[in-house]
């Protein structure tokens, strides 16, 4: 696989949405072919689980199957073959955000979760993660009036306290592969932070 798999990280409101068309642009510039694609999502059937699982109440751990479902097929049907292709695959969140909010967010245990990850993704890795980090108040309050909220978006405080504690755990754990964002700064200084780390990751690919 010549391919490079990058995946977007963040509590929600924490701003990843505004910087995927730049980050798009920014591997273009330099020549790449970018496939751009999110979690939970990206394929015919992983957009109807995002609706499902957006949206109705369920068992946590019908939750953490469903987003592995979505991935399963995301997996097959555009990251595998995007990679195969030699294309850089852009993800607004993978497995990370299932750590996160699944175990970090609800209290699944991360053995569950780990099964999965083997099972569905047989060694697969992003080759680099951008966690965007920023304190959860923050966050809220630009997610505040935006549009609806979903269900993870409507959830306590304490919820995104904790799924913003397990991502830097987690950057701890891989601290090679998740590169942390300070997105408490503006966009121009949140844009400095990217082109410093993706000047860097590429050069060490190279
Ligand atoms: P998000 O990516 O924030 O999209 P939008 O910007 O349109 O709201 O929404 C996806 C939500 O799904 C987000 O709240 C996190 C949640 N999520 C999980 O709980 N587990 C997962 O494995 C994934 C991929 C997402």
């Amino acid at each position: 696989m010549d391919g490079l798999f990058i995946s977007l990280e963040g509590v929600d409101g924490a701003g990843k949405s505004s910087h995927l068309d730049w980050l798009g642009n920014w591997f273009r510039q330099r020549g790449h072919r970018v496939r751009m694609s999110r979690e939970p999502g990206g394929t015919p059937v992983g957009e109807r689980l995002r609706d499902i699982v957006l949206h109705a109440d369920m068992h946590v751990e019908t939750e953490a199957l469903i987003m592995f479902a979505a991935r399963r097929e995301h997996l097959d049907r555009v990251i595998r073959p995007a990679l195969a292709a030699g294309e850089v695959v852009i993800s607004d969140r993978f497995t990370d955000a299932s750590f996160a909010y699944q175990c970090g967010g609800r209290g699944l245990a991360e053995a569950r979760m780990q099964t999965l990850e083997d099972w569905v993704q047989q060694g697969l890795q992003p080759h680099l993660t951008l966690l965007f980090d920023i304190s959860p108040e923050v966050a809220a309050a630009r997610l505040r009036n935006v549009r609806e909220a979903d269900r993870f978006e409507r959830e306590r405080m304490d919820f995104h306290v904790r799924v913003r504690d397990a991502y830097l755990r987690r950057a701890q754990a891989h601290p090679r592969r998740i590169q942390v964002i300070d997105a408490g700064t503006d966009l121009q200084g949140v844009r400095r932070q990217l082109e410093r780390t993706l000047t860097r990751f590429l050069e060490t690919r190279a």
